[in-house]
């Protein structure tokens, strides 16, 4: 086990690390090819290393990429806080099916963390909000969670029930969550699990300024790589790699040791495609932060915030 700090428990869930590991490149769709041997050496390495929340969905890779969690946690389900997601249809019965199914994928009748994985514009989703809430109180999940979600959209879903957190794009480079969304978050005492934590990948600075992409690839969706944003968002890569050199780490450590010293947030997600990158994302959260460079990391971030366009969602998708 290792020096990885812990999450306040949320929900009814048991305690779980700081750090989660983001499954979605199991799926094999949408992050280029991924190997089921580099997976399963990817969850090996954060259960050794002591990354005890997983976060996957129904819709990465078509349920393979719960499959594969499912298949490393025969005989250990109890060592790892789960969390799932799945979307939400007219029908609010929709959202039970999907739930079964994650557990038929996962092998486990338990969920710690179910999170409704988009909003659906113009839906009122309060219905599915009580079909979770008499889920939880089956002992099928453990907590409920939104992602994705605006404040007025929490405020709706809080009349049918308890949310206990709430995922969304967050990290040095993408900052907006702080305007409205994190404040009322810890208001209301609902968790903030922040995911693309590494921006897709941009905080480790290792994006060249001609970054190409397979057809298919989810990365060219997201704000990041719009062709007007992409040419800040690069210059900003090489600056803040410049800054973490002068400490003598690499630039991602300094981007999850900023993320766990951010009010609210309760657990930082990393999507680590094989044991390597899983490893060395523990040890970056266990490593010291260099304080004396707060304030230039919050120029930078507030530099370019600039160049954004006014979208509150990373990846755009307002379904
Ligand atoms: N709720 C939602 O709507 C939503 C949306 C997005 C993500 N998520 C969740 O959050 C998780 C994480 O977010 P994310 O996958 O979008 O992005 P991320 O964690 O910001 O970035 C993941 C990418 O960073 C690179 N990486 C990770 N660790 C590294 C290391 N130690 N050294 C070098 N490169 C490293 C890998 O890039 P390469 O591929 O180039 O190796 C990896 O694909 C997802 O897996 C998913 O579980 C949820």
């Amino acid at each position: 086990m290792s020096g990885i700090p812990k999450s306040r428990s949320i929900g009814r869930g048991k305690p779980c690390s700081k750090l989660g590991l983001g499954c979605w490149s199991f799926g094999g769709i949408g992050w280029g090819p991924q190997s089921e041997v580099d997976s399963m050496a990817a969850l090996a390495a954060a259960w050794d290393k002591g990354i005890t929340h997983w976060d996957t969905a129904l819709g990465y890779g078509q349920g393979k990429s719960e499959r594969i969690c499912g298949r490393f946690l025969k005989g250990k389900r109890d060592s790892v806080f789960l969390a799932t997601k799945g979307e939400v249809g007219k029908k609010p019965a929709g959202i039970v099916k999907a739930l079964q199914h994650s557990q038929g994928n996962l092998g486990t009748e338990f969920i710690d963390l179910y999170y409704i994985h988009y909003p659906k514009s113009g839906l009122d989703m309060r219905p599915h909000m009580e079909l979770l809430e008499k889920e939880r109180e089956k002992g099928t999940i453990g907590a409920i969670g939104v992602s994705n979600f605006s404040v007025a959209q929490m405020e709706q879903m809080s009349e049918a029930g308890t949310i206990d957190a709430h995922q969304l794009g967050y990290n040095l480079f993408w900052r907006i969550p702080e305007d409205d969304i994190i404040p009322y978050c810890r208001e209301k005492g609902i968790a903030v699990v922040a995911y693309s934590s590494l921006a897709l990948g941009i905080l480790t600075g290792k994006f060249p300024a001609n970054s190409k992409f397979e057809k298919g690839d989810v990365r060219p969706l997201s704000v990041f790589f719009r062709e007007e944003v992409w040419p800040h968002v690069h210059a900003a890569a090489e600056r803040f790699k410049a800054l973490a050199a002068r400490t003598g780490r690499p630039p991602h450590y300094l981007a999850i040791q900023w993320l766990a010293r951010q009010p609210g947030v309760e657990v930082i997600l990393a999507g680590a495609r094989n044991a390597g990158q899983a490893s060395d994302n523990a040890a970056a959260l266990a490593d010291k932060f260099p304080t004396e460079l707060l304030d230039e990391m919050d120029a930078l971030s507030t530099d370019l915030r600039l160049h954004y366009p006014n979208e509150t969602n990373l990846f755009q998708w307002h379904p």
